[in-house]
């Protein structure tokens, strides 16, 4: 066994990389925007749109760990003001990292400014705005992000606007442990975005459209905790992975340089008022290709950095930072030594150890701390400090969130109440999902109904992609006249679907019958109130009846006891001994006599469907499983 820490170590030297070939259809999800959002073209287009109910967004399927990415944008035409185009690569968590374009819309004929940041475990403040030398909308250009090891640079049309090296040898994180995905969205930010929020949005203008397209990506994909670009310590055995120690040659620095002196609006590293305890902005500032030159204005009295020049040990850190000629020769002893190689671990293993746990995490519930929310442009709300979520849905948009955690296995709690009076044609969807084109997901889905007529609790199981496991409930109460807690219990023997502690749904690990079951790839929960009337109430005859908007759902008492994955490191632990204590039950929990009981009584009086019956439709026979229930 290896340290989990360990883990990602070997990336430092890669032997294949993934080159995609550009296709929206296979490389990215629409993840927002209710069909704002749209894939063209066989797939070599994709648009977002934006207009007053909703911007629109898009993701990437891959989560990769360094690489050479080009996109191709062609901005909002016209007037702009008051419309961001995002373009990020980021990873999740509370301590996540982030490589940032951001496009600031304008009016007509005004300059768009092109926003950067990097964020490492959490923390950004490191701002570089720029002019274009060129029109962004009249045509396409290419936006690049190089993020290997040693840096990131930021490129438009292969000309670098900003470099941001690793120094964590003096001290400055550097994003290079965790995965991120490439996302990109449209949306109104006209509080702040133009002139600093004076110019409005001006809707009369809007659907606002921003295109992309020539997606192409050498990098290293990360799929269960594997990367592609292998696990051994030689160099890299193909020049095509030249981007993995690539820097910038010194016609590109004076490009960079040129870049600087001419189009660079804003700086951080020039912002002495914004950073009064001087250490910080030595520590943060971008080494840039013009090191020498932020001494000399040091020299003058203008920037931070020259101020600590009075002895202190952060003396070195500025020096270091700014010219890294100077490295050498001001180091102490300990300051580059810090960053020591670990032993090496076999990527395949990161996720064995967690068959058997230590310790699982127990959240106590709060919506601001737990929870994102990720769709409905303010239809979704965190209320009650955080005790209390809610979910609307009008003719423009439903609304979503997730959870800030990644789970692989736990028990998990949620109180939901449910849309009242005439709630055809919505669902609420509350379930557990991971990500990528072979997923897992454990599913409840409560499609509304007319007034009095019953919900039905529509329960799946996906494994590896794989679904079509549907049992349909009626419930025993009524679920939209107060809170009642649906849970579901996931380790590594069994699924059970809880509500109010009442089991409805058994799924067994049948692995050894070559039934795949979810147990290697961590899930978020996830939960969404939208419009299904195409078939959610009686099979679609029943249609939403608007003049009733907003439909709100309401979620409270989330509660998890669970193994939180961060990095690819379970807070489970890493031995196989047995659970250390009793508070780890769920981890080995099967269904007594008791709660058979129930089960079965559930089964027998309020199970509208199973599709372990439907023998029309598995003309084949039925699935394995089907016969072990
Ligand atoms: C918009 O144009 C004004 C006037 O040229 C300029 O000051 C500003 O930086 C431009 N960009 C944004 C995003 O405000
Ligand atoms: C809605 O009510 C009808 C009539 O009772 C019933 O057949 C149906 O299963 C109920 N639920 C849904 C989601 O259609």
């Amino acid at each position: 066994m290896a340290s989990l820490n360990t883990v990602l170590v070997p990336l430092v030297a890669l032997l294949v990389t993934v080159a995609s070939a550009s296709n929206f259809y296979n490389d990215f999800d629409i993840t927002w925007g209710d069909g704002r959002a749209k894939i063209l073209s066989n797939g070599d287009l994709l648009t977002l749109n934006l207009d007053k109910a909703s911007g629109s967004g898009f993701q990437s399927r891959n989560e990769y760990l360094f690489g050479k990415i080009d996109m191709q944008l062609k901005l909002v035409p016209g007037n702009s003001a008051g419309t961001v185009t995002a373009y990020y690569l980021s990873s999740k968590g509370s301590a996540w990292d982030e490589i940032d374009f951001e496009f600031l819309g304008n009016l007509s004929g005004d300059p768009y400014i092109l926003h950067t940041n990097v964020f490492s475990q959490g923390k950004g403040n490191r701002e570089q705005q720029f002019y274009l030398w060129f029109d962004p909308t009249a045509d396409f250009h290419t936006y690049s992000i190089l993020w290997n090891p040693q840096r990131i640079v930021f490129s438009v049309d292969g000309t670098p606007i900003r470099e941001f090296k690793n120094l964590e040898s003096v001290g400055v994180p550097f994003p290079k442990n965790q995965p991120m995905r490439i996302y990109s969205s449209l949306w109104n930010a006209d509080d702040w975005a133009t002139r600093g929020g004076l110019v409005k949005t001006d809707w009369a203008l809007a659907p606002f459209t921003a295109s992309y397209r020539n997606f192409n990506a050498e990098a290293c994909v990360l799929s269960n905790g594997v990367s592609s670009c292998g696990t051994t310590t030689s160099p890299p055995a193909s020049t095509s992975n030249a981007w993995f120690s690539e820097e910038l040659d010194s016609t590109r620095q004076e490009r960079l340089k040129w870049v600087r002196e001419n189009y660079m609006v804003y700086n951080y590293c020039n912002d002495v008022n914004r950073f009064p305890q001087v250490v910080e902005p030595c520590t943060v500032c971008d080494a840039g290709s013009n090191g020498k030159a932020h001494l000399s204005v040091g020299a003058e009295g203008q920037n931070a950095c020259h101020d600590s020049l009075a002895g202190s040990s952060m003396l070195v850190k500025c020096l270091v930072f700014f010219n890294s000629d100077f490295l050498t020769l001001v180091q102490p002893p300990n300051t580059l030594s810090a960053a020591k190689l670990s032993p090496m671990a076999s990527l395949n293993t990161v996720l064995v150890p967690l068959v058997a746990l230590l310790v699982t995490v127990a959240s106590a519930s709060n919506f601001y701390n737990d929870f994102d929310i990720t769709w409905g442009d303010g239809r979704a709300k965190i209320l009650s400090n955080g005790d209390l979520l809610t979910l609307n849905l009008d003719k423009a948009s439903g609304s979503g969130f997730q959870s800030r955690n990644e789970y692989l296995f736990g028990k998990i709690d949620m109180q939901l109440k449910l849309v009242p009076g005439n709630s055809a044609g919505t669902v609420t969807a509350y379930y557990l999902s991971s990500k990528g084109s072979a997923w897992d997901e454990i599913d409840f889905e409560f499609l509304g109904n007319l007034s009095g007529d019953p919900y039905i609790l529509h329960t799946n199981v996906f494994s590896q992609g794989k679904g079509n496991r549907e049992q349909q409930f009626y419930l025993w109460f009524d679920p939209t006249a107060d809170f009642h807690t649906y849970s579901i219990l996931w380790n590594p023997q069994r699924i059970v679907f809880s509500v109010d502690g009442t089991p409805i749904r058994e799924f067994k690990n049948l692995e050894s019958m070559g039934v795949p079951f979810p147990k290697n790839q961590p899930m978020r929960i996830y939960s969404s109130l939208w419009n299904a009337d195409d078939w959610a109430t009686r099979g679609g005859l029943v249609k939403t009846d608007w003049a009733l908007a907003p439909f709100t759902a309401s979620y409270r008492n989330f509660n998890a006891e669970a193994c939180v994955l961060s990095n690819g490191v379970s807070s489970c632990g890493t031995t196989t001994s047995p659970p250390a204590s009793t508070s780890n039950a769920w981890f080995s929990e099967e269904l007594d006599s008791t709660r058979q009981e129930r089960l079965k009584w559930v089964r027998e009086n309020y199970m509208v469907y199973n599709y372990c019956n439907d023998v029309n439709r598995f003309p084949q026979g039925l699935p394995p499983e089907c016969s072990m229930s």
